[in-house]
């Protein structure tokens, strides 16, 4: 007999202490390394013989294959100050994917700079370079793909295009520390490259923090003055003179201090991951209709998210919708304990922040003089539009290296809920659905929009 589902009162699969792991894993060795910090008395960069931060950065460097690291307080700020570094002017145009965290296409409006975006690879999830030629008007001057989940993104590619247009590459590797891509690793293929270190990072700290690394020099000088309010840093003393604008955007060498701790022992996990996550996803591919992330064989996939896509037909349920088979599984999984989320449930051209163009008030930045007007509708972005629809996500917390029982459990749930597909289908004819964006102000019922 087949066992019946939580969500109609069984007992749940996944145990209450598999349902929300802990990341990060806080050891005696970060304990420590964060009381040395602390009894160092260096607290901040401009410190005299400080010893954390400018560690991380040396051994961030080396982690990444880069010349040169600088530590900021967070990856969007890393962001921002890399588009600024290297150069970026009011009304340029930013190449991003239509899919990734806002922090993405948000960093461009810190220099006044216009985010254009281009629709996501079905497969990958990663931006599509076949459609990012199109997007390239006499104004874009830099592109910046995504590592998304973790994998690295097509960078041959993308690497071509910026060569043949003169563009800079910007690697948002915020998701895929240690990645590799054709033997390179994952922020060394940029002119310059960004990361984050908050807590759901695979190399956290205990708070916020970020980098960006690149082998100019005069980039990594650019950077390290503008954390600290465009000062001259040129002279051996601190003079507290600014040459430029900029902002107090230092990391404390309290976090640095966790950070460089963490790394120390990444790959002993990521090797225990690299063990638990595959076995995982080779039980849910063996169930009809589940989409697992592919590795594709010239690059390693870090893991920072599983992003699942539900296909009915597949599953041999014939007339549901994608989006309902969806929304009905996510009742039922969750009900069995297993904690999937949605990761975007809008393409980042629909945040209300790009379709109202409120950034700094009278529209700034996309009245500038002689900006592109951008359409920012959601018909360009087809693809987003269905893989927000038909798929969850598993994120990083859940994937931490002693998950191994904890993803038994789910894959036992899903062979649960697999078993009664029946069940499923008949929930999911009979749900009021709407697609995950409705929630977005203005989406309710927008039209063009799939659904
Ligand atoms: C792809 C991506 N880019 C940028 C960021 C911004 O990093 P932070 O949260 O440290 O500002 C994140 C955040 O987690 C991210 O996932």
């Amino acid at each position: 007999m087949k066992a019946q589902l939580a969500m109609f009162g069984s007992k749940p699969v996944v145990r209450p202490e598999h349902r929300r792991l802990e990341w990060p894993v806080v050891t005696q060795a970060d304990k420590d390394a964060v009381l040395r910090a602390l009894d160092s008395r260096k607290f901040t960069v401009g410190a005299k013989n400080e010893q954390e931060i400018s560690g991380l950065e040396r051994e961030w460097a080396e982690f990444c294959d880069t010349r040169y690291a600088v530590a900021v307080n967070s990856g969007t700020v890393a962001l921002e100050l890399a588009l600024t570094a290297l150069g970026l002017q009011p009304g340029d145009e930013v190449i991003v994917p239509a899919l990734s965290y806002v922090a993405t296409a948000m960093a461009p409006l810190y220099q006044l700079a216009i985010p254009v975006f281009v629709d996501i690879d079905p497969v990958t999830f990663n931006i599509d370079v076949t459609q990012i030629e199109a997007k390239i008007t006499s104004r874009t001057r830099a592109i910046v793909p995504v590592h998304l989940g973790g994998l690295p993104a097509d960078m041959d590619e993308i690497r071509a295009l910026a060569r043949k247009y003169d563009l800079l590459v910007v690697e948002d590797a915020v998701q895929a520390q240690g990645g590799k891509y054709r033997g390179e690793t994952a922020g060394s293929m940029g002119a310059a490259s960004v990361f984050s270190l908050n807590v759901e990072k695979s190399v956290p700290t205990c708070g916020e923090g970020g980098l960006i690394v690149t082998d100019d020099e005069n980039v990594a000088e650019r950077c390290r003055s503008l954390r600290i309010l465009g000062e001259d840093l040129s002279t051996e003393e601190r003079l507290y003179v600014s040459a430029t604008r900029g902002s107090n955007l230092k990391l404390s060498s309290v976090l640095a201090a966790f950070t460089r701790s963490q790394l120390a022992r990444f790959w002993e996990y990521q090797d225990r991951r690299d063990k638990n996550i595959p076995i995982f996803l080779s039980r849910l591919a063996a169930l009809p209709g589940i989409v697992v992330p592919p590795v594709p064989e010239d690059r390693t996939h870090m893991w920072h998210m599983l992003r699942f896509r539900f296909d009915p037909q597949a599953a041999g349920l014939d007339g549901v919708t994608p989006g309902r088979f969806r929304q009905a599984l996510r009742r039922a999984l969750l009900a069995e304990g297993v904690p999937l989320t949605h990761y975007q449930i809008i393409p980042l051209p629909g945040q209300p922040v790009f379709q109202e163009q409120n950034a700094y008030g009278n529209g700034y930045p996309w009245s500038l003089p002689g900006t592109n007007p951008q359409r920012y509708d959601l018909a360009d972005y087809p693809v987003t539009c269905q893989v927000i629809e038909d798929s969850l996500c598993l994120r990083r917390m859940h994937l931490n290296p002693d998950a191994g029982p904890a993803l038994d459990e789910y894959a036992a749930a899903f062979e649960r809920v697999w078993e009664n597909l029946d069940v499923i289908a008949r929930f999911a004819r009979a749900l009021d659905y709407a697609p995950p964006w409705a929630a977005v102000k203005g989406y309710e019922q927008k039209a063009g929009v799939p659904a």
